[in-house]
């Protein structure tokens, strides 16, 4: 084991389970191993389907300093979490209505002290999302890019981790590494789903999740689940430069029907079966990016 992963290890280790475990907010931590891939726009637009079933989300952006899910809303809020961390308001109170209805929590924008936050300051982040147990039924938490102890850290707290990969082949090298870390080195017991962002076809998405799975289970004996996929949409840069999420942008796009679809797949818990499917050769071929 490197130093790295013993150090993550150790500051994961100290860090007690939110208490909120045992409540009734489940908490959603949406992660990747690769940057880029999709997490901040799945992560508001996941909200905002789930208002349509009547649900009540609260979005944490836990990327520190770096704004992505006030940037998808168009929306710049008074408060964020540099202000808790100063303790000069309790997190419910950071709580920022955005115009389509979504709650969320913003982790500050170009705050320098946001971007290199202390091992105890996240863990004291963790511990006080138990002040939001009342007022929301599912916490999303999108997380930043790569593999550090804050993602470890929010991926550890939460019911369900969900790790966004497309197709590109350092995402899916990438992605498993996340998952290996949080699986082998701090065996995490909850849930692991997956969702393809950018892939040209159902079946693409498809090739890519039993990629995963077969590695997974290959090399970890771990079993991930396949919440959905999102194909590739050039709307949804449009929206993105209009600061517009895509379920409002144009709620009859393929990424808006998708990403709607994947919203019923959760809370239906309709997970995909692949384990009946036959496996396939690549596997030969990839042994030798996955291993180690
Ligand atoms: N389904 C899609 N089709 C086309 N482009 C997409 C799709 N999903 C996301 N994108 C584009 O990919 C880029 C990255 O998206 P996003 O910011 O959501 O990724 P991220 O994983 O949160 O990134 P980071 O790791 O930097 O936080 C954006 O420009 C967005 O417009
Ligand atoms: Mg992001």
């Amino acid at each position: 084991m490197n130093d790295q992963a013993q150090q993550l290890r150790q500051i994961v280790s100290s860090t007690k389970q939110v208490e909120s475990k045992q409540s009734n907010m489940k908490i959603i931590t949406i992660a990747s191993g690769k940057g880029g891939v999709g997490k901040s726009n799945f992560t508001v637009n996941l909200s905002l389907c789930l208002k349509e079933h009547k649900k009540n989300p609260i979005i944490l952006d836990a990327d520190f300093g770096l704004a992505n899910v006030e940037i998808i809303l168009g929306e710049r809020p008074k408060y964020n979490l540099a202000h808790l961390i100063r303790e000069e308001c309790k997190l419910n109170e950071l709580i920022t209505k955005s115009k389509y209805d979504i709650s969320f929590i913003s982790g500050g924008s170009g705050i320098n002290e946001m971007m290199f936050l202390p091992a105890s300051q996240i863990e004291a982040i963790g511990s006080s999302l138990v002040q939001l147990e009342n007022m929301t039924d599912i916490l999303l938490i999108d997380t930043g890019a790569g593999i550090n102890d804050s993602v470890i850290k929010f991926c550890m707290l939460a019911h369900e981790v969900y790790i966004v990969v497309t197709p590109e082949p350092t995402s899916i090298t990438d992605g498993y590494a996340l998952i290996k870390t949080l699986k082998s080195d701090f065996t995490m017991q909850s849930k692991i789903k997956v969702v393809i962002n950018k892939a040209d076809s159902k079946e693409e998405a498809h090739e890519v999740f039993k990629k995963l799975y077969y590695v997974t289970k290959n090399f970890i004996n771990s079993e991930i689940e396949y919440v959905g996929y999102i194909p590739y949409d050039e709307k949804v840069l449009s929206a993105v430069k209009s600061q517009v999420p895509i379920f409002a942008y144009d709620k009859k796009s393929k990424a808006s029907t998708a990403y709607f679809q994947i919203s019923k797949n959760i809370l239906e818990n309709n997970v995909q079966d692949f384990k009946a499917e036959e496996k396939v050769n690549w596997i030969h071929r990839f042994k030798k990016i996955f291993s180690n």
